[in-house]
Formats: structure tokens, C-alpha cells, sequence
């Protein structure tokens, strides 16, 4: 018999994020972007909280990398402003972390001398980076493979040294930009759980960008759906369910068809 799928109501579930007070991370007033008389971003407002995960979801060239561009101040903002812990958002401030759609590993180190590379720039103990770079390694699965560079790596496993070198920083704020697209299902499924639980063990507020939306259900506290360009907030979706999810948990599928239907670009 097939279970009656049902309504999600985030009342009605537990919701760990919620007993913490919603400290604001990230603030975004009136934020408008434009590439000379391409409007990109048409004045966007939204927070994020200290230690969610939160998923950023919509077409193609909306304007999703732009964003992030702009919150790392990489990018200057046509008109508002971006507030991290309440001043103007500089990635010189240090803490940081990105992982990027391509890849961003450096070709003359070796992977374990990529994922302690952060540490080094932060002027991290020797014995510090050691045992950080260890513990990453380990968990991300990269220990066989600590001695190659770049080049002997498949595309897979270059993501994940990209990762394990944000992971070993200890950001506490980790900018995601569809980080898993390249990676094969399995090793996606389990880099999930790991962005997850150290997510959660190490308090970090995460921005994840995916195209995804099983991934955005799966990973959010709160998913937000951004319209095609000039992109506007078209809906949040505040996802409740409890954790471990499941993709066949009827709750799940009907997030997944709600945030389906407020996409609508196939
Ligand atoms: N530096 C730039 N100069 C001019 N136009 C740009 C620049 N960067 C991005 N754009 C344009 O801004 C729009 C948004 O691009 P962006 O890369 O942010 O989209 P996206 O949502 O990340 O797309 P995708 O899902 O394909 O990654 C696109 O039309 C793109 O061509
Ligand atoms: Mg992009």
C-alpha cells in the first residue's frame, strides 16, 4: 500500500535548529547587482542564521555565483549592502570558506600539502595543521591518496581535497556553490552527511548553492528559491524534517514537488 503522502507542517516537527536563538550570520538589505545594463540581482533581502545550512536554489544564470560573489566581496554591489556579524563582508577577514563548482586544488602540492595549505596561510602550530590535515584526511577518505598531486586525482577526488581543505579551516562561514555536481551519486551521498555533521559538530553557517533540489531537501534548514534573472526571492521553504532524512519519507516528497513547483524552469 502506498502511504497517503503528507502536508509538511513545520509546526508539527521536531526542529533542532529551532531551540538555538536565531542569532543573524548573514544580512542582505536591498542587494542589486548589475553587469553594465544586465540587472543580475533585483533588490534581494534575506538573512542568514548563525549555524544553519542554508540552500540557495534556481535557473541557470540567475545569478546564484554572482551572490556568493558579492557576499565574499569579490564583487562590488550596484546598490545595498551585505552585513557578516554585522560588518561589510570582506573575504580578507579570513574566515571564510569556499568551494567552488571548478576545481580549486593547486597543481604542485600534493593533496596532503592542498589540505593543510589553508591552515599555513592562517598561520595555524605546525602541530595544529598536522593533526587537523590527519583527522580531515581520515575523514573525507583522502588517506591513501595524501601523497599524489592534482593530476593523478580524478575529478571526484579533486573535489574532495577542495573540500577537506574548507573542512580543515574550520570556517565559520562556508559559501558552497554546487560543490557535488561533479561527484558521483555514492561519493555525493556520503560528502552530505559529512557537510552535515561537521556542520553541526563545528557550529558553521553554510550557504549552499545547488541545482539539486532532492540535495537542497536533503541538506537545508531552509531553502530559498530564487526567480530566473533579475532574481528575486520567489519562496522560502523552511524544511523540518527530522534528520537522518529519507528520499522515499513521504514529508520529503512532497518538500521536494512544493520547492518542484515554485521552480517551474522545465
Ligand atoms: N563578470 C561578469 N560580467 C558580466 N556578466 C556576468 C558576469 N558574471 C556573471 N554574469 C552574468 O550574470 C548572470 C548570472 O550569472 P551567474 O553565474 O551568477 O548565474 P548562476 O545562477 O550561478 O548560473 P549557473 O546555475 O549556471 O551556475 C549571467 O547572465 C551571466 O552571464
Ligand atoms: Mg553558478
Amino acid at each position: 500500500m502506498t502511504p497517503e503522502p503528507q502536508t509538511p507542517d513545520p509546526a508539527k516537527r521536531s526542529n533542532p535548529a529551532a531551540k538555538t536563538p536565531k542569532a543573524v550570520k548573514v544580512l542582505v538589505r536591498n542587494l542589486t547587482k548589475s553587469f553594465g545594463s544586465l540587472l543580475v540581482l533585483d533588490n534581494l533581502n534575506f538573512v542568514v542564521y548563525a549555524g544553519e545550512l542554508l540552500c540557495l536554489v534556481g535557473p541557470t544564470g540567475c545569478g546564484k555565483t554572482t551572490f556568493l560573489n558579492c557576499l565574499t566581496g569579490f564583487l562590488p554591489l550596484t546598490a545595498g549592502e551585505i552585513l557578516v556579524d554585522g560588518q561589510k563582508a570582506s573575504f580578507k577577514k579570513g574566515d571564510l570558506g569556499f568551494v567552488f563548482q571548478e576545481s580549486s586544488t593547486i597543481p604542485w602540492l600534493t593533496v596532503y600539502d592542498n589540505v593543510a595549505f589553508g591552515l599555513k596561510i592562517k598561520k595555524t602550530p605546525p602541530e595544529v595543521i598536522k593533526e587537523r590535515v590527519e583527522r580531515i584526511l581520515t575523514v573525507v577518505g583522502l588517506n591513501p591518496f595524501k601523497d599524489l598531486y592534482p593530476r593523478e586525482l580524478s575529478a571526484s577526488l579533486d573535489q574532495r581535497v577542495a573540500l577537506a581543505r574548507e573542512f580543515a579551516t574550520q570556517p565559520n562561514l562556508l559559501l558552497m556553490d554546487e560543490p557535488y555536481g561533479q561527484l558521483d551519486i555514492k561519493l555525493r551521498y556520503y560528502l552530505e552527511d559529512e557537510l552535515r555533521r561537521i556542520q553541526e559538530r563545528e557550529g558553521t553557517t553554510v550557504a549552499f548553492v545547488t541545482h539539486n533540489i532532492e540535495e537542497a531537501v536533503y541538506l537545508a534548514d531552509r531553502i530559498l528559491v530564487l526567480t530566473q534573472k533579475p532574481a528575486t526571492i520567489k519562496e522560502e521553504v523552511i524544511v523540518t524534517l527530522p534528520r537522518p532524512r529519507r528520499f522515499d519519507d513521504p514529508s520529503f516528497v512532497a518538500i521536494r514537488d512544493q520547492v518542484t513547483a515554485a521552480i517551474q524552469w522545465w
